[in-house]
């Protein structure tokens, strides 16, 4: 187990009853705040409304900006900056999935940097400062509600990059299961792959002794392979809609990775996809997950066997650990078929054309990956493999 220092100042409000503290929360950072959100899904189930009762209530005055893009875009976090500047505004509310809060992120961000700000996307300059920022969360997926990062896409470059700063956790998130009850199934396991994904991309490590962290994202694997396959058949139930929502907060929070150094590579790679093909994140990484698996698993098979053993119930008893890591990727591959997640690039019409282009831009800057590093031509070979 590596040294750690772990400081993580989201307030979380989990529960049916917990916007009533939206108004509290608001007030302390200030009246004049701008609301952001998506292309309409909140004004389509209520949730619009609850918060505007909420913020009004609360004396606040309300700016707005909506249409922020699934995989959003730095012309949007751009326009964002302008209105907190013009509207002097005190503080940013998203309102919606991982790309409002990222966006919403970025515009915090932004609205305190007298730069372009795709310089800071690119890791060309740091933020000094940023507006605070709370969060309504209403789909299960990225952690982005508890967690420092954001991810913002250039389209005219085709470039989709990560980028962070302890300044834009957010002040507060709250969590109401039944805000995420009108997510569409394809929505749903999109974000049940990426909370998966982000436990995986942790929980692979070349760390030692790290049995506390390793049973934690068990844990929270076991959980949602035990409730995915209810919710998908019953998309309204709230118990299951809760326990995915929470998990989706824990696998990227902080919390599975004091003391590691996870890997990361898949998330390089999808990112590169998303760039150049607008794909959702969440498909993305269905496809291409497993195929990392097989090529890491031939070097390094022990921590597949015990994901195997301890997570989808794979008999270990006198059988070699290669066997059992097979057993596990397909048990995995089984299991995110059986939601009706995408298993090939060709499912969104992705052909070999820019496999090249893609593993170009995911190793810029040297290969990629601490559980196992991947150079350009690792990277397009699990590409092809996805094809
Ligand atoms: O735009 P609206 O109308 O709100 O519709 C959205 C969008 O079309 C819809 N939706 C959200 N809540 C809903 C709903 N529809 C019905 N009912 C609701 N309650 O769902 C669609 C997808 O939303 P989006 O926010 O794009 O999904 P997600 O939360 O999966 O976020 C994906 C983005 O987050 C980034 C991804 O790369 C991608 O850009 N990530 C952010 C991370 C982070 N900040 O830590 C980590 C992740 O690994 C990820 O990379
Ligand atoms: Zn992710």
């Amino acid at each position: 187990m590596k040294s750690f220092v772990y400081s993580n100042p989201t307030k979380l409000y989990f529960g049916e009853d917990q916007l009533s503290k939206l108004g509290m929360e608001g007030k302390r950072l200030g009246t004049r705040v701008l609301l952001v959100y998506g292309g309409g899904s909140i004004r389509r189930n209520g949730v619009y409304d609850a918060v505007m009762g909420e913020l009004r209530e609360a004396g606040a005055e309300v700016f707005e900006l909506s249409g922020v893009e699934p995989n959003p875009r730095v012309t949007t976090v751009r326009r964002g900056a302008e209105l907190c500047r013009e509207h002097k505004i005190d503080w940013v509310l998203a309102v919606g999935g991982g790309s409002v809060i990222d966006c919403t992120k970025a515009i915090a961000a932004a609205a305190k940097y007298d730069g372009d700000f795709w310089e800071v996307v690119t890791k060309k300059a740091v933020v000094k400062d940023a507006l605070p920022l709370g969060a309504v969360l209403t789909l299960a997926a990225t952690g982005s509600e508890m967690n420092s990062g954001s991810v913002i896409s250039n389209l005219e470059v085709e470039e989709k990059h990560g980028w962070g700063s302890p300044l834009v956790f957010p002040q507060f998130s709250i969590l109401v299961p039944s805000f995420t009850a009108s997510v569409p199934l394809d929505q749903t396991v999109y974000g049940i792959v990426d909370m998966m994904s982000h436990v995986f991309e942790q929980y692979f490590h070349q760390d030692s002794n790290t049995p506390v962290q390793d049973g934690f994202c068990e844990s929270i694997l076991r959980a949602i392979v035990q409730t995915a396959p209810k919710l998908v058949k019953d998309l309204g139930n709230l118990e299951h809609r809760g326990t995915i929502l929470y998990c989706g907060t824990m696998a990227l929070n902080g919390l599975l990775s004091m003391g590691v150094r996870g890997d990361w590579a898949n998330h390089d790679m999808e990112h590169a996809v998303s760039a150049v093909y607008d794909i959702p994140h969440g498909g993305g990484l269905a496809i291409l997950f497993p195929h990392w698996m097989d090529v890491a698993s031939k070097k390094h098979p022990e921590k597949f066997a015990q994901l195997g053993v301890n997570v989808f119930g794979v008999n270990g008893e006198g059988r070699p650990v290669e066997k059992l890591a097979e057993d596990a990727i397909a048990a995995l591959r089984d299991f995110w078929s059986s939601l009706g997640a995408p298993t090939r690039l060709g499912d969104y019409g992705i052909d070999d054309s820019k496999l090249e282009l893609m593993a170009g831009k995911v190793t810029a800057n040297g290969p990629r990956g601490h559980f196992l590093s991947l150079t350009k031509e690792d990277v397009l070979d699990i590409y092809r493999r996805a094809l």
